[in-house]
């Protein structure tokens, strides 16, 4: 039985690409295969309280609050995402929804919210649709929320469970799909386990390049098909890596990625630098103290000047000495947010 009304509400994360996902193929189907850590700190919470209507309509209704508040910007988004996603969901048509939203991390601190949001929102889609539906399994719904975050925003597929998630059909990876994401269906050394992620803000403002414009600046790219290529590899150099928790060779394909992504950007038409002169300063300081120490911390970006700090539990007192002493000075405002490797998403 169909309740008429109700409300649900679920928590998820956000993620941060070990290997990048860039460049997607209609229909949100990523151009290449990719593998994230699920983050803790930095989540969405997402209530979405819902009622039938008294006539079905052939459009969508919703309110959306965001921290308390009604926010537009953010609704054509969600019709967006709406259209793509009724086919799968047809009672969307049938309900109003009130949608509040809020995230565990600043606004406005240059953090995307968009796989967390995204994974959020879908997480209680099927929560809803579990009603119609007791039966479904664990498992069916899982993969339903994040087929359904793919369509809001493609990393968001990644951000359902945790710890380690990779999307997108890799010959060599067993399940491995361009609709949803997977558990890392390979060996884990505990290395990976605790890992830690301080997310450097050098800059806050919006972004200079939102992704889909970034995705679109793939097509007809003079390096795509071996950037493209490069992910594959990559993911494979990785099982052999993750099993024996070969920090150094890890190290050099997270660098990479991140840095290639980044050359993408550099190397499209048109072009853009999204690294700030402060980016660059941490990232030699990163190398710098590494080679003098060999503590394994390294960098990640995301399409922006932030900086993702990873490094594993065993030298957290360190690391963190060392960002304190050194890169915070780099940070807008002095500002940063320690994370760590999460389990996923989680209903409240
Ligand atoms: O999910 P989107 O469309 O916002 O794209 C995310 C792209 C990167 O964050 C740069 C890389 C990734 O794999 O998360």
């Amino acid at each position: 039985h169909f309740s008429e009304n109700g409300r649900v509400t679920w928590k998820a994360p956000s993620n941060i690409a070990l290997v990048k996902y860039w460049g997607k193929l209609a229909h949100q189907i990523p151009a290449n295969p990719s593998i994230s850590f699920t983050l803790d700190a930095c989540a969405t919470t997402t209530s979405v309280s819902y009622q039938k209507k008294e006539t079905k309509t052939d459009s969508f209704s919703f309110k959306l609050l965001f921290e308390g508040k009604p926010k537009e910007d953010f609704k054509p988004k969600i019709e967006t995402f709406f259209n793509r996603v009724v086919e799968y969901v047809p009672f969307l048509k049938d309900y109003h929804f009130t949608i509040e939203t809020s995230n565990s991390f600043p606004h406005s601190s240059g953090i995307a919210s968009s796989a967390s949001g995204m994974a959020a929102l879908s997480l209680c889609l099927m929560d809803i649709e579990k009603q119609l539906n007791p039966a479904m399994d664990e498992e069916f719904f899982k993969k339903k929320a994040s087929f359904l975050a793919r369509l809001g925003s493609g990393s968001a597929c990644r951000s359902i469970e945790g710890d380690l998630i990779q999307w997108g059909e890799h010959p060599q990876i067993p399940n491995s799909s361009n609709l949803f994401g997977i558990k890392y269906p390979f060996e884990v050394n505990p290395v990976f386990k605790n890992y830690h992620d301080t997310i450097l803000l050098v800059h806050k403002g919006q972004k200079q390049v939102s992704s889909t414009v970034g995705h679109d600046l793939m097509h007809g790219h003079p390096y795509a098909q071996n950037r493209f290529h490069q992910a594959y590899d990559n993911l494979d150099k990785l099982k052999p890596i993750f099993a024996e928790g070969d920090l150094e060779e890890f190290i050099k394909v997270v660098e990479s990625e991140a840095l290639t992504l980044h050359a993408m950007m550099m190397t499209s038409m048109p072009y853009f630098i999204l690294m700030k002169p402060d980016t660059l300063e941490i990232i030699n300081k990163i190398w710098a103290y590494r080679s003098q120490t060999k503590v394994p911390i390294c960098f990640t970006l995301d399409a922006g000047a932030n900086v993702h700090v990873l490094y594993p539990e065993s030298v957290k007192e360190k690391a963190i000495q060392f960002i304190q002493d050194e890169l915070v000075a780099h940070c807008e405002k002095g500002h940063y947010l320690c994370d760590r490797i999460g389990t996923g998403a989680k209903k409240i």
